[in-house]
């Protein structure tokens, strides 16, 4: 088995990129090799995010076109991953024939073991088990050159079954992982050159750990802060009602932690958040806002927002817009309602159009279009903290990120990759901004 390449396609969240992550490193360090062109792969890996029917969708036609590379060549080996994977399990063996694995997100840990047995029987496995923790990371040192940020998975899973989530059925009950794992992950993320590190979870402000010493989310940021070498802290996905005081106040009290956060609302008005099971209103949800925003005036904020949940009507949608209105979130990233099968509201009556989810998610992207340029052309003139992550998309200049999570290019040389610099912000644009290097590394340099 050793000396195979193996190609991964990865869809889907975060937790995926980290997942493909972690496969990839495990796969590394026993032998075998990354491509990244599908026609040098013996081995092919799809990661799959099943959480709205687009990713679905996308997912089915990417398989399809892998199960014809098999016609071809009938040596390859074509395994899928991810949630989708765990929710479909051997219905995904049957409408693709030509796959050889299906695996769950939990199981990933077999992954060599599974691989040597298609290999020396040409068996084939479903292995959606969900009980087992996750796997512990493997760093492959080398894996991360070149890159200046890093994901590190502080818990998985998900207890809140929010009724449109499918969620908490393909990645298991909520479980956190000990500290003293992270501790050693962060360290390890920290000697490899990485410099910010964002802590994932499904739900992230959950965390909680209850060994001989009891931790929380509050009491993890605040030792990952104190590691030398790491310049930036982040999060994602908090929950609104897990939103502690304490963890609002770290926004101030934490040098490292990056003023901003990531906080889906969903919805606007107070009935559609009942039946989404979201356990907070919307007034709560402001008072947060509000909240956060008197303890680091510069936070960026974003969000998740859905359109067209059972029994959404025009009132309620004008709820939403509102909530928008009064928010001002830096970006949101907004979906369609899509029936997600076992969960409740799959089975809720009262269901909206898809003309009528259309147009209203079409109105709230141009509200939010409008707020989010307001906000970045706001900027203009501002001098800003940026980590240079590297080279812009476009070429010519380099790029990095601000505190508050938004993206700016300037020119420089690449050898302030991986600093802390000063930019002066030129010009916001709807999705970036522009700026001028002004300090490096504290010394004038405009
Ligand atoms: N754990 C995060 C987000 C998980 S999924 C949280 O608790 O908010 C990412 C986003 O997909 C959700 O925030 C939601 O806006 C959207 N989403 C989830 N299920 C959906 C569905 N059935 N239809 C449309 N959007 C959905
Ligand atoms: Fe899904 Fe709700 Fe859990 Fe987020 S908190 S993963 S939306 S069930
Ligand atoms: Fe998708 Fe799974 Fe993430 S369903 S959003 S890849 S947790």
């Amino acid at each position: 088995m050793q000396n195979k390449t193996f190609y991964i396609k990865t869809m889907g969240c975060q937790m995926n990129e980290y997942d493909s992550d972690f496969l990839t490193q495990s796969l590394i360090s026993s032998g075998f090799s990354r491509v990244d062109n599908l026609k040098y792969a013996d081995i092919i890996l799809i990661n799959t995010c099943t959480v709205r029917a687009k990713p679905e969708q996308k997912a089915y036609s990417l398989l399809g076109r892998m199960s014809e590379l098999k016609q071809e060549n009938s040596g390859l080996i074509i395994g899928v991953i991810g949630c989708l994977a765990q929710q479909k399990g051997h219905e995904l063996m049957k409408r693709f024939p030509q796959l050889d694995f299906v695996m769950g997100p939990r199981e990933l840990g077999r992954i060599k073991e599974i691989l040597r047995r298609i290999d020396t029987n040409g068996e084939k496995f479903v292995a959606t088990h969900l009980e087992p923790a996750p796997p512990q990371p493997v760093i492959c040192q080398g894996y991360f050159d070149g890159k200046v940020t890093g994901y590190l998975s502080i818990m998985e899973g998900c207890n809140n079954f929010c009724s449109y989530c499918i969620v908490p059925y393909v990645r298991g009950r909520e479980i956190s992982r000990s500290p003293e794992e992270i501790m050693i992950e962060a360290k390890n993320l920290i000697s490899e050159g990485i410099k910010e590190i964002t802590l994932l979870g499904q739900n992230v402000n959950s965390y909680r750990w209850e060994g001989v010493e009891k931790w929380n989310f509050v009491s993890l940021l605040r030792e990952i802060t104190k590691l030398d070498g790491l310049l930036r802290l982040r999060f994602t996905t908090s929950h609104p009602k897990d939103l502690s005081e304490q963890l609002i106040h770290c926004f101030g009290d934490l040098d490292k932690l990056c003023p901003h956060i990531h906080l889906p609302f969903q919805a606007g008005a107070n009935l559609v958040l009942k039946r989404m099971k979201r356990g907070y209103t919307r007034e709560k949800y402001i008072d947060l806002i509000d909240k956060l925003r008197t303890v680091r005036p510069d936070i960026g904020i974003t969000s998740d927002v859905m359109v067209g949940f059972p029994g959404e009507s025009e009132q309620d949608f004008d709820m939403t817009l509102n909530l928008i209105k009064r928010v001002q979130f830096d970006s949101l990233f907004s979906f369609k309602y899509s029936d997600r099968k076992g969960t409740l509201a799959a089975k809720m009556g009262d269901k909206v159009d898809e003309a009528d989810k259309s147009s209203r998610l079409s109105a709230l992207q141009n509200l939010q279009k409008q707020i989010s340029l307001k906000k970045n052309r706001a900027l203009e003139g501002k001098r800003l903290e940026v980590l240079v992550e590297g080279y812009s998309k476009r070429g010519g200049q380099i790029s990095g990120r601000t505190g508050s999570n938004k993206v700016v290019n300037f020119i420089g040389d690449n050898s302030y990759i991986t600093n802390l610099v000063t930019v002066t912000i030129k010009h916001g644009f709807l999705n970036s901004l522009h700026g001028e290097l002004f300090f490096e590394n504290n010394s004038l340099t405009g």
